[in-house]
């Protein structure tokens, strides 16, 4: 019997992907969206509901990998950016726009005085590993194995690292993510085993004169929503402090975690915080926040400015308006709400699996959610499942669960938005249970 589910049909979707191979490599221009054999081509939304180019209405539990924490054209926002629209959209000259949402972000982390905007996360992680260096006078970056930066050079290292290359626990080896990535930037890049306090300490201990900073997320997405243990952050901030190195928290996912940021949550303060997604309100965003100190690289009133952060659309006047927008209909007790939903998702999920008798689990965090197959639950990267037969079946679900009315990621990710209701989330539940029922007949 055939392990792939059938994939939803959508007439117009696959003709538009023929389309779309005659112009861009793969028919693609975001390889995180695609999926075989042709993703489902998007006409509308509204909340929580995404309509096909077919017609077909799905519950969207992707939120445009997880930017959109009040779901789609939420009035309040759309209203603020239509009235911006028509006033003004780009312009060579500051606007008020960005200086609001700069002050909403210094007041919501304990740990920012300034803030720089750029256009992406990964804009925002790679400027605040050049104001590291810039500050410190060093080079190397430390990152987490495991852990997804972006697309910047020195940071997608050791992303998708697997038994063949990634060396030994203690110090694992630095793989290049991708392609086209100089092999002399591995050299910089220190890979420490996230939560693994003793043996990251020693990588930092023996790299201590040449690292620049430490990139790290309180809470690593990718590598299975693992939240660094209290001692972890902590030691890491201590040795930072001992060694003049910046501890740079990537929140571009996990502000939306908490009306502090995970940060927040932790009470561990970093030195520079790269944003990105929520921030923006739907639309292109980062931004690099930190401390007075070590921010002042990028303040141009200094005679020899050390960075020159240019940038076309940097705080543009449209996103600096919805992220605003956004952040102020987010009082803590949306957050209590998003964790509450979540609690139920985790449940539901879990049921359905225990129902249909498969071996798996649910990792959550807030609003975020991630089905593991097979194996145990670990908060270290080397100790989750990560076997092709649970590749496969993350693949099948994703597929099922189309064909059920529900979007997901085809790595089995959720992602909820404040426009869900706990019906929403019921009828995850529901399909859930079929397509665990179909998984098992199919993967045992
Ligand atoms: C933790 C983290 N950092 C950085 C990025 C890169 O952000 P962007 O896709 O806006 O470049 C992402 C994107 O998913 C992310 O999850």
């Amino acid at each position: 019997m055939s392990k792939v589910a059938a994939p939803p049909r959508s007439p117009r979707s696959e003709q538009l992907y023929r389309e779309a191979i005659e112009v861009m490599p793969g028919g693609s221009s975001r390889a995180t969206i695609f999926y075989a054999p042709y993703p489902l081509y998007a006409a509308s939304a509204q909340g929580c509901r995404v309509t096909d180019v077919d017609g077909v209405e799905r519950i969207d539990f992707v939120n445009n990998m997880s930017s959109l924490i009040h779901g789609h054209n939420h009035p309040v926002v759309n209203a603020a950016v239509k009235a911006q629209l028509d006033r003004l959209t780009a312009v060579a000259m500051p606007t008020e726009s960005e200086i609001a949402l700069a002050q909403e972000l210094c007041q919501r982390l304990a740990s920012v005085d300034r803030v720089v905007f750029t256009n992406s996360g990964t804009e925002a992680v790679m400027m605040a590993i050049r104001a590291a260096r810039a500050y410190s006078g060093r080079s190397a970056v430390a990152k987490a194995e495991g852990a997804y930066h972006g697309a910047y050079d020195f940071a997608e290292v050791s992303v998708n690292s697997s038994p063949e290359t990634w060396g030994r626990a203690e110090a694992p080896s630095a793989v290049s993510a991708t392609e086209g990535i100089p092999g002399y930037v591995n050299e910089d890049v220190i890979v420490i085993p996230y939560n693994d306090l003793e043996a990251t300490e020693a990588l930092i201990e023996a790299n201590r004169d040449r690292l620049a900073c430490i990139v790290i997320d309180p809470v690593v997405s990718r590598a299975g929503l693992i939240r660094g243990r209290p001692e972890y952050l902590a030691r890491l901030r201590e040795l930072c402090d001992a060694y003049g190195i910046v501890l740079i928290f990537d929140e571009v996912l996990s502000f939306r975690l908490g009306y502090n940021g995970a940060q927040g949550q932790s009470g561990i303060r970093p030195d520079l915080t790269a944003l990105g997604k929520i921030i923006g309100g739907g639309f292109p965003v980062g931004a690099v926040a930190g401390s007075a100190k070590v921010m002042s690289v990028f303040d141009v009133r200094m005679p020899h400015v050390k960075i020159h952060h240019g940038g076309t659309y940097n705080a543009n006047p449209i996103t600096m308006t919805a992220g605003l927008k956004t952040l102020e209909l987010l009082p803590p007790a949306a957050y209590a709400r998003l964790d509450a939903l979540g609690c139920r998702t985790k449940t539901v999920l879990t049921e359905a699996l225990a129902e249909a008798k498969l071996h798996g689990f649910v990792r959550a965090d807030g609003s975020l959610l991630s089905i593991f197959f097979g194996g145990q639950d670990s908060d270290r990267f080397r100790e989750l499942p990560r076997s092709d037969r649970q590749t496969a079946m993350q693949r099948y679900l994703h597929s099922a669960l189309l064909d059920e009315g529900i979007i997901s990621t085809p790595f089995s990710a959720f992602i909820l938005s404040t426009a869900m209701t706990e019906a929403d989330i019921d009828s995850l539940g529901e399909a859930a249970a079929r397509c665990f029922g179909a998984l098992k007949r199919q993967f045992g």
